[in-house]
């Protein structure tokens, strides 16, 4: 018989053991919590993600303070409008009293420990779906939009937001939005960018949320959002947004871009989050609800996957979730 001299399952015999060794550990520290928010009463379920609900401001207080209370640290908005209040200069973006602004408003008046984090981009206000304004060819023009998304980060910083997370993927707008947060004495407000956001077929479930993918019909998001194949492109679009101010950096989506996440974090070693996305979610919820797999293991072994990968936090519809099976454990 050939005793080999060095046995990893021996570490593995005992829980005690395996818990000495592990590298990784989630907690609701790394759980950011996107949500829909909408103009209506109430709350309408989004058919492709279950268990995610479009909610008025009253029932976002209501979840908030849950979400607060089981320990997760921020809050992501995400506006859903009324179609009669779309346009194709999306002027809604930076209305004062728009719906992003008032949920804003709401959250940091009822719970000013919570962080609140509000996206930065313009397809949830354009008539036509994109992140940006359009020429008469549909192609989204750079520098006009940056000029839009600087007046909608500044009526968020009004609002009192903490993060500004712009997801539009324009050139330069970091820089744009840091300069013009500063000149509104807007120091302290954080942006969080996404920097590596791919052109993905994994957001589909969020446009149905948002009510965007009607709008956006067979177009794309090619000539903005990055090509899947690249991660050399990634990098260079990390150093861009560190470069103009950004904060903390983003890889959208998550699982399929764990390479991606790992990079980030090695290569600049500065605060990097990743994204798991509607598509993630509505893959999981669609095999757990068929009994294929065990929801509550998967969705764990998924974050542990994201905090192994480098990341130091992950937005997920599953963050409350998360966090109540976190408490129970
Ligand atoms: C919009 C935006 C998208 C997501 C976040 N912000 C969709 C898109 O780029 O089309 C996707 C989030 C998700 O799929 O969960 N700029």
């Amino acid at each position: 018989m050939i005793h080999p001299q060095y046995r990893p399952r021996r570490m593995r015999h005992d829980e005690f053991s395996r818990r000495l060794m592990r590298e990784n550990t989630l907690t609701s520290n790394d759980l950011i919590w996107p949500v829909f928010v909408h103009e209506l009463d109430g709350r309408t379920p989004v058919a492709s993600m279950p268990g995610v609900d479009r909610m008025s401001i009253d029932e976002l207080l209501r979840e908030a303070e849950q979400a607060l209370e089981l320990g997760v640290p921020v809050i992501d908005l995400f506006p859903v409008i009324d179609p009669s209040r779309k346009s194709l200069d999306a002027a809604e973006a930076w209305n004062p009293d728009g719906l992003a602004q008032r949920a804003v408003r709401a959250l940091k008046q009822r719970f000013p420990e919570l962080g609140v984090m509000t996206d930065v981009a313009l397809d949830p206000y354009t008539t036509h779906g994109q992140d940006g304004i359009i020429d008469d060819t549909g192609y989204v023009l750079n520098d006009i939009t940056v000029d839009a998304l600087v007046k909608q980060s500044v009526s968020h910083a009004e609002a009192g937001v903490d993060i500004i997370s712009p997801s539009d993927m324009m050139d330069g707008r970091i820089g744009a939005i840091r300069t013009a947060l500063d000149d509104a004495r807007h120091i302290n407000a954080r942006i969080m960018a996404y920097s590596a956001k791919y052109a993905s077929a994994f957001y589909g479930p969020f446009r149905d949320a948002v009510g965007s993918s009607g709008n956006l019909g067979k177009a794309d998001k090619k000539t903005y959002q990055m090509d899947p194949a690249n991660s050399d492109e990634a990098m260079r679009e990390i150093a861009l947004d560190l470069d103009e101010g950004a904060d903390m950096v983003m890889v959208k989506p998550g699982m399929p871009y764990l390479d991606i996440v790992r990079r980030v974090k090695t290569e600049f070693g500065v605060p990097t989050f990743a994204y798991h996305v509607s598509g993630e979610y509505a893959m999981l919820k669609a095999a757990a609800a068929n009994g294929w797999l065990d929801e509550r293991k998967c969705v764990l072994e998924t974050m542990i996957g994201f905090k192994r990968a480098g990341a130091d936090g992950v937005l997920t519809y599953y963050a409350p979730q998360i966090a109540r099976w976190l408490k129970e454990a």
